[in-house]
């Protein structure tokens, strides 16, 4: 990872806006913040779909893709947690590519203040795939413009389910004690789970929420769902998904991606694959779970539709879905045949996890499976917290992965996960110290490492 004074961080625009609340603002000044014009664009390939020739669309994704170094393993979009500064952490402990958190096209084209704080790269944020959501075809391709020569694909959201926030609720804040600000915009989920015995809500802070320049919160993701025009709903209107991936694929320098679901039928699965691939799509991430599936933890990813669509098309296929160590990476791939994998709610809690450490929970008593890799949480968090300082991003980002990443630890002290939720406004000071306490207290839950057979430790998350 370059080091400080060589990355320098940069937004779409000058302007940093603030915002009255405590966890909406950036957690410091952009550093210095330069306009998309001021970086020297990267070359990319020509994704430009006009023919109708299969093969040779075939061709130049897996010309791109190999251009890539064929990246394995991949932080999954995550609305408010793929952030630049997580980006790199993961990247730093073996992630080789990763997704931006999903914007909303509409909101990305028209308004200002959502692109400079909801989009921030930076020269070593590469390969990156920059997602959106979409319903038109020309919003959608006005939006990928502005961000095309500062990634590698324009990834289309088309597994977006509602109840995604109401998770966040949950992986933002602990399930014991949910004295929550419930996440995002997805306030609707979140206070049906308040209404679940024995979660009590102390503070309501609705965020995130896709605020209209006029101020209005007009488009958040729940009316969004019911209006039935985005992310999974696209699923009831191929015709529709065929035009942004056109539209996209035929105008864009770069290459269009698509993360789906899986339909619960695997011919329809089939199909909609095939169709993608038609339409320009360059690259598959297939969640193997259907849109209905809301517990991801407790419903696995169904391997054998993602290994179906592997093989009923020739562009390159990432899998998605049950990746909680790099165990699971290696089965993963040899399971579905996919061309690389994405992680998403296991590495919020371990960043490390493609670097080959595992959390306590996998690993299992008795089986000498792992030892001390001399690492922990609170480490990650620190270092995450710098990236922080280094790329600006809002509070509340910060505060869900300090809830993620300390989530064990502080079920041990609970006190100091109180002192926590008490701190309206966070600065890094107070949660420099808050790791301190942790420690002072006594508390250290290692990360594990596997014995690899030649006695050496992994040091780098490499597949062969
Ligand atoms: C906090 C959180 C936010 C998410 N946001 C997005 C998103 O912006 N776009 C998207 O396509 N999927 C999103 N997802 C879904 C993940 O990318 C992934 O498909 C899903 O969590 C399954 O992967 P996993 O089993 O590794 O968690 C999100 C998941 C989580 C946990």
């Amino acid at each position: 990872m370059a080091t400080q004074t060589q990355t320098q961080t940069h937004t779409i625009t000058t302007t940093i806006a603030t915002s009255s609340d405590d966890d909406e603002s950036l957690c410091c000044e952009m550093n210095p913040p330069l306009s998309l014009t001021s970086l020297s664009s990267p070359t990319v390939s020509p994704s430009r779909c006009l023919s109708t020739d299969i093969d040779s669309h075939v061709e130049r994704a897996w010309a791109h893709w190999r251009k890539l170094g064929q990246p394995k393993l991949i932080v999954a979009p995550m609305v408010d947690n793929s952030d630049l500064p997580f980006r790199m952490l993961c990247r730093k402990y073996g992630a080789e590519a990763a997704y931006t958190p999903m914007l909303h096209s509409r909101i990305f084209s028209e308004n200002e203040k959502y692109r400079s704080q909801e989009f921030t790269t930076c020269q070593e944020d590469r390969p990156l795939f920059v997602q959106f959501c979409a319903n038109d075809p020309d919003i959608l391709l006005e939006a990928a413009r502005r961000v095309e020569s500062y990634c590698d694909y324009v990834d289309i959201n088309l597994g977006l389910v509602p109840w995604i926030g109401s998770l966040v609720g949950f992986l933002a804040f602990d399930r014991d004690e949910l004295s929550v600000q419930l996440a995002m915009s997805f306030h609707l989920g979140g206070l049906a789970l308040a209404k679940t015995p024995g979660y009590v809500i102390r503070k309501t802070v609705v965020y995130g929420c896709i605020h209209e320049p006029s101020g209005n919160q007009t488009c958040c993701p729940q009316r969004i769902a019911r209006r039935g025009n985005y992310g999974a709903f696209l699923m009831d209107n191929l015709p529709l998904v065929k035009s942004l991936v056109q539209k996209l694929a035929q105008n864009l320098q770069v290459p269009v991606s698509c993360k789906i679901r899986v339909f619960p039928d695997l011919q329809d699965t089939i199909n909609y694959a095939r169709m993608l691939e038609d339409a320009g799509c360059s690259l598959l991430a297939v969640h193997g779970r259907k849109r209905e599936e809301k517990d991801q933890k407790k419903i696995r990813a169904n391997w054998e539709a993602i290994r179906a669509v592997r093989n009923a098309v020739r562009i390159p296929v990432l899998a998605n879905g049950n990746i909680r160590h790099l165990d699971d990476v290696q089965s993963c791939l040899e399971a579905t045949g996919a061309d690389g994998v994405l992680s998403a709610e296991s590495l919020l809690e371990n960043p490390a996890l493609f670097a080959g450490f595992w959390t306590a929970e996998w690993v299992v008593d008795g089986e000498e499976i792992g030892e001390d890799g001399k690492l922990d949480q609170a480490e990650l968090l620190v270092e995450y917290l710098k990236l922080c300082e280094q790329y600006p991003v809002p509070w509340r980002m910060i505060r869900a992965h300090v809830h993620k990443m300390l989530g064990e630890w502080f079920r041990i002290q609970p006190q100091v996960r109180e002192e926590l939720n008490g701190q309206s406004r966070l600065t890094f000071e107070f949660l420099y110290g808050l790791v301190n306490r942790l420690r002072e207290l006594g508390v250290r839950i290692p990360l594990y490492v596997k014995h690899m057979d030649d006695g050496r430790m992994p040091s780098s998350g490499s597949i062969a």
